[in-house]
């Protein structure tokens, strides 16, 4: 790469983005995992010193709102008001840190979808035309005989189906479908993981060519964004929710008179468009690509999907009618915050689906944090406390089994980064658990309370220890992406300050110096007494 290439890359932040949720309910783990997962991404990436832009947020409008907060008897504004509450909360106790807040009742968004609108409709995309149609309310959206089953009806998922006649906006989605055919055969990197492409292609193949209605009649649903050149209409939820990517990345800011938006050419592309599988077809992978291909974005412009699977119970999916939804506030009050944030990054392979399940949470916090690392920190600190008041010295002793210790951290440094970068995290912490799995066998192997009780073994001891702090110090750094309040506490205890603008490559071996004083352990993450999963 040319240096000139190299340093506008370098200066290019991260722009990380996460689906925005619907704030027609709570919160469920399915967000907090997705959200999880951004962080962990955007904190890795900081890590490695790029800057990060890390934006989140929830989509407000539609139908599905316009109707709970009738129901409620409240203004939509108030019922979303309250809802989004709850994900904020849920975000600053699960450290979910955001650099941008996408609320898409947000005046400063609503602008940009209105002028992103408009320029669609200057340019002759956009057209009206009156259609007769079968419309499921709970999807919000026409059905069309595809979705007929067999005896001629339409399933239950769709809700209530009636037939009715209107006039609405149409989006040329048609015109641009063998453009969106061509960039995805020609950039595999668009999805991943790759396998979804098929997927796409194949929808493509289905129904590719038909435009895409961006309009709602305001007698049928008035919580949306006013078309800007047709009182008549709000815009189409999807629509309007997709544009969060750019309208909160300073997309139109002059166009829209916002002020104190992030410049939107350093920003876009985006390198990672974190979502899950549902909503890849038709929404993330044909028509956001088509609509910012209409506006002019040349496929280099275009984003990164990062497509992540659904956490299921016991192989079935979620849902309100099952009764078996999972509350993530009440396992963040039982597992702790950082112990769910553990167990969704360890338990879930990127891409596909996972079981969730208590029995697992439990390993995962009480074997592996508590009995694993935490007891690895505990024993570490106790031991040097005890035989050298907590100083360590650097020692000539070397033997093969010190060096095994260092040769596994120096090597597993370069493959947990490589993981870490291709979104393999539960990979990255594997890696991680190789160190801590043999630094705790280094302990059974060189007994430090055996070689403290004899004087000759004084160097021998030293080295032991001095091996297990920096070891220690190495871990604390790999897993700050993934816990990184627990990290911050291991490094307090080992007593040593991560300096302004640490990266990976600052990690080596000897960042502890001959005197280094350790401070006293404190039990990272105290088991829980749990009643027992059924
Ligand atoms: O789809 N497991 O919002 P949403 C994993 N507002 N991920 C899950 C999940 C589960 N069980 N359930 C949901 C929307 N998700 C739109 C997005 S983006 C411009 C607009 C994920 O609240 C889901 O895949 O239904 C999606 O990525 C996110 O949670 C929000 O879902
Ligand atoms: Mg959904």
């Amino acid at each position: 790469m040319p240096a000139v290439f190299t340093f506008l890359f370098l200066m290019k932040p991260y722009y990380i983005t996460t689906a925005i949720d619907y704030t027609n309910a709570a919160p469920h783990i399915g967000h907090a995992y997705e959200k999880v997962l951004a962080d962990v991404m955007a904190r890795f990436q900081r890590l490695t010193g790029r800057e990060v832009y890390f934006l989140t947020g929830v989509d407000q409008h539609g139908q599905k709102v316009q109707k709970s907060a009738e129901k409620m008897g409240i203004s939509p504004q108030e019922f979303v008001d309250g809802v989004t509450e709850k994900f904020t909360a849920l975000w600053s106790r699960l450290g979910v840190d955001y650099d941008g807040w996408a609320a898409t009742t947000d005046e400063k968004h609503k602008r940009v979808v209105q002028a992103a609108l408009q320029k669609l409709k200057d340019c002759g995309q956009l057209y009206t035309a009156k259609t007769k149609g079968f419309y499921s309310e709970r999807a919000e959206q026409f059905l069309t005989d595809k979705e007929r089953l067999e005896d001629g009806t339409f399933g239950e998922e769709w809700g209530t189906v009636t037939e009715i006649e209107e006039e609405n906006w149409y989006f040329k989605l048609g015109e641009h479908v063998e453009w969106l055919r061509a960039f995805i055969q020609s950039h595999p990197d668009f999805i991943t993981p790759a396998f979804r492409t098929a997927d796409v292609l194949n929808a493509l193949e289905n129904s590719g060519g038909q435009d895409l209605c961006i309009s709602r009649p305001v007698e049928r649903l008035s919580w949306g964004i006013p078309l800007p050149f047709d009182e008549r209409f709000v815009n189409y939820v999807w629509f309007d929710a997709l544009v969060n990517y750019i309208s909160f990345a300073g997309y139109l800011s002059e166009e829209a008179g916002n002020a104190d938006m992030p410049v939107f050419a350093r920003l876009w592309p985006a390198d990672a468009h974190v979502i899950g599988k549902d909503i890849l077809i038709p929404a993330h992978a044909i028509y956001w690509p088509i609509m910012l291909h209409a506006l002019g974005f040349s496929d280099e412009e275009m984003p990164k999907l990062i497509v992540h699977g659904w956490w299921n119970i016991r192989g079935k999916k979620m849902s309100k009618s099952l009764g078996n939804v999972v509350d993530p506030q009440n396992v963040s009050d039982i597992f702790t915050p950082e112990g769910l944030r553990f167990y969704l990054m360890r338990d879930m392979a990127t891409g596909y689906d996972a079981d969730l399940s208590e029995e697992r949470m439990e390993i995962a916090y009480n074997k592996e944090l508590a009995g694993g690392l935490g007891n690895l920190l505990n024993r570490s600190l106790s031991m040097a406390q005890k035989y050298r008041s907590g100083v360590l010295a650097v020692s000539a002793y070397d033997d093969e089994i010190h060096q095994a210790l260092r040769q596994t951290v120096a090597d597993t440094v370069p493959r947990y980064l490589e993981k870490m970068q291709t979104w393999q995290i539960h990979q990255g912490i594997e890696e991680v658990w190789k160190i801590v799995f043999q630094a705790n066998q280094f302990v059974d192997l060189t007994a430090p309370f055996k070689l403290a009780k004899d004087s000759e073994q004084a160097a021998r001891l030293d080295s032991v220890l001095y091996h297990l702090a920096e070891t220690l110090l190495h871990v604390s750094v790999l897993l700050t992406p993934i816990i990184p309040q627990a990290c911050a506490k291991m490094r307090e205890q080992i007593g040593w300050v991560m300096p302004e603008g640490f990266t990976f490559a600052d990690l080596h071996w000897g960042l502890l110096k001959d005197g280094h004083q350790l401070n006293q352990p404190v039990p990272l993450f105290p088991r829980l007494e749990l009643p027992v999963a059924e």
